[in-house]
């Protein structure tokens, strides 16, 4: 049984598409990640499902209605879309218990809710000092209030440090786990796929697809990245069989939406040398790419700035060979330590090139 269940849903804004014919639904007792570039419509369609904006076509229901013919809202759906505003001068309970009030809820129910969050230790602190975190802990805490069967939140993890992220990743599997519909929008594919047991991809505000995260990951082809001391050629090869892919650094190429099987004969008729070859990936980016034939900018960068496909990025553009340490400093072998206490040595790890060579970037971009 669905408790989101989205048809045909169409939404425009004057002549701007925001959202057409989206269908899906969310089942009860999984996180389920809407998930998409900026700008592909997730908080439009989370927008209607809580009956704030009006779609041009199609259907939102919850439980089997529209939200505006839920009997009791709070107790159906719980919702943090943006940064709401608090009385900064008021405290986090008070600021609990007011909403209490609006809703028709005893305000005993403010303490638990500050609990479930961990913010009981802070609940007479005024919420204007709060740290972001905290304030995104409050904001929880509001949509908690009615005991909500299904729980929406729009980017929860933006600006939440690895900690915070954690810890919002655990309470929404607990939550999950009370057999109650979690759907979280995210526009970091990666990040995402951690904490969600399903996922809906849309992008353009169209659905690219809709299944469990390991059906979905398990389904398309992987990257390839390959070092090779002739990586130029090495693109050349991968292009001219229609692969694309981007540079890790001067040496390495990752060719994307491919197989190790693949690509191993084809170098091997092409004569490339290769010093490493290995399968990466299966990951949601990885099935976006295949799904869409875009590039997913892992970054926080503005949809129009994916790499379009086919165009690896010049070698150019990364540090030169010259700047990596030059072969003479290494420790000579003779150096080494005899087997079994290596882990000590200093130097043994010398032939990693220092920091800043881009192979920490995604998608080629520096
Ligand atoms: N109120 C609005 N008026 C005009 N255009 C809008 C409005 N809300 C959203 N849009 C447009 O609809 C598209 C989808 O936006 P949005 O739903 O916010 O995407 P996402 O949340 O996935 O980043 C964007 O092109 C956005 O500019
Ligand atoms: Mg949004």
């Amino acid at each position: 049984m669905a408790t989101i269940e989205v048809r045909g849903l169409t939404k425009r804004f004057g002549r701007v598409v925001a959202v057409e014919g989206l269908s899906f639904a969310v089942a009860p007792g999984r996180v389920t990640g809407f998930l998409g570039p900026n700008g592909a419509g997730k908080t439009t369609t989370l927008r209607i499902i809580l009956g704030l904006v009006k779609p041009t076509a199609g259907t939102a229901l919850v439980d089997g209605v529209p939200y505006r013919e839920l009997p009791f809202p709070k107790r159906s759906v719980g919702a943090v879309l943006e940064a709401t505003s608090f009385y900064p001068s008021r405290s986090a309970r008070d600021h609990l218990r007011v909403l209490c009030a609006m809703a028709g809820l005893a305000s005993g129910r403010a303490d638990e809710v500050l609990a479930m969050v961990g913010l009981t230790d802070v609940a007479r602190r005024r919420a204007g000092g709060f740290s972001l975190g905290m304030r995104q802990r409050l904001e929880l805490a509001g949509a908690l209030l009615g005991d909500p069967g299904v729980l929406v939140l729009d980017e929860p993890a933006n600006g939440l440090d690895p900690q915070g992220i954690a810890w919002l990743r655990s309470f929404l599997r607990w939550y999950a786990g009370l057999g109650r519909a979690v759907l979280i929008s995210s526009h970091l594919l990666s990040e995402a796929a951690q904490t969600v047991d399903d996922v809906v991809i849309v992008a353009g505000g169209r659905l690219v697809a809709s299944a469990p995260v390991s059906e979905l990951t398990g389904r398309f082809p992987v990257s390839v990245r390959i070092r090779s001391p002739e990586a130029q050629r090495l693109v050349g090869v991968l292009s001219a069989a229609g692969l694309r892919g981007h540079y890790e650094s001067n040496d390495v190429v990752v060719a994307e939406g491919t197989t190790t099987e693949a690509v191993g004969p084809l170098l091997a008729a092409n004569s490339v040398v290769v010093q490493e070859m290995a399968a990466v990936g299966g990951t949601l980016e990885d099935a976006f790419l295949a799904l869409t034939g875009q590039y997913y900018q892992l970054a926080n960068q503005p949809s129009g700035q994916y790499q379009p496909p086919g165009q690896y990025q010049p070698p150019g553009q990364y540090q030169p060979p010259g700047q990596y340490q030059p072969p003479g400093q290494y420790q000579p072998p003779g150096q080494y330590q005899p087997p079994g206490q290596l882990g000590s040595q200093p130097g043994r790890d010398g032939s990693v090139p220092p920091s800043g060579s881009g192979t920490g970037s995604v998608g080629g971009m520096p």
